[in-house]
């Protein structure tokens, strides 16, 4: 099984950028931490940071035929961005939504997420531990329909058989 995480502006600047709002973890690190989490549940994973929305597009559809599940912080393209949400909903893979800050208690542009709609879950406001959260949400996401998938062939089998 296969994650790949999509980071989008700005992300590269976590550490450093507004850490009253987003702490004073690095984006490496908290990469870090999702790629152990991930080897201790033997799922590959890869990291993506982009500035721009179009190549944001262009990983997200990448993923068809090599991820099984996204975890995405869109960051200010959450906002604005029809293009990465029809990405998101172009590609038909499970995909989670995280923001380290809780986007509702802040502007109120910042309120509308037009991502989240085609996305299975939205994580928000628990800083880095969201990332982690996501891991742990899509594993059970996946396995879930793997269970549903084993079930179905093995329906599949019992009609053959009959
Ligand atoms: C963010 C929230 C966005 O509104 C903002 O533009 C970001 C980060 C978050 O993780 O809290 O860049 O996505």
């Amino acid at each position: 099984m296969k994650i790949v995480v999509i980071q989008g502006p700005n992300l590269n600047m976590l550490g450093v950028r507004e850490r009253n709002i987003y702490g004073p973890m690095k984006l490496e690190d908290i990469h870090k931490q999702m790629k152990g989490f991930a080897d201790q549940n033997k799922v590959e994973i890869e990291f993506f940071q982009s500035n721009l929305e179009g190549e944001i597009v262009d990983r997200i559809q990448e993923c068809v035929g090599d991820a099984d599940g996204i975890i995405i912080n869109p960051a200010a393209y959450t906002h604005t961005s029809i293009a990465i949400r029809d990405a998101i909903s172009a590609v038909q893979i499970p995909t989670l939504e995280v923001h380290l800050s809780n986007i509702h208690q802040r502007e109120e542009f910042r309120h509308k997420s037009l991502t989240a709609a085609v996305c299975a879950g939205q994580i928000i406001g628990m800083g880095p531990f969201g990332y982690h959260l996501a891991m742990v949400g899509m594993l059970q996401i996946l396995n879930e329909i793997q269970a549903m998938r084993q079930a179905q062939a093995a329906r599949e089998q019992t009609q053959a058989n009959a």
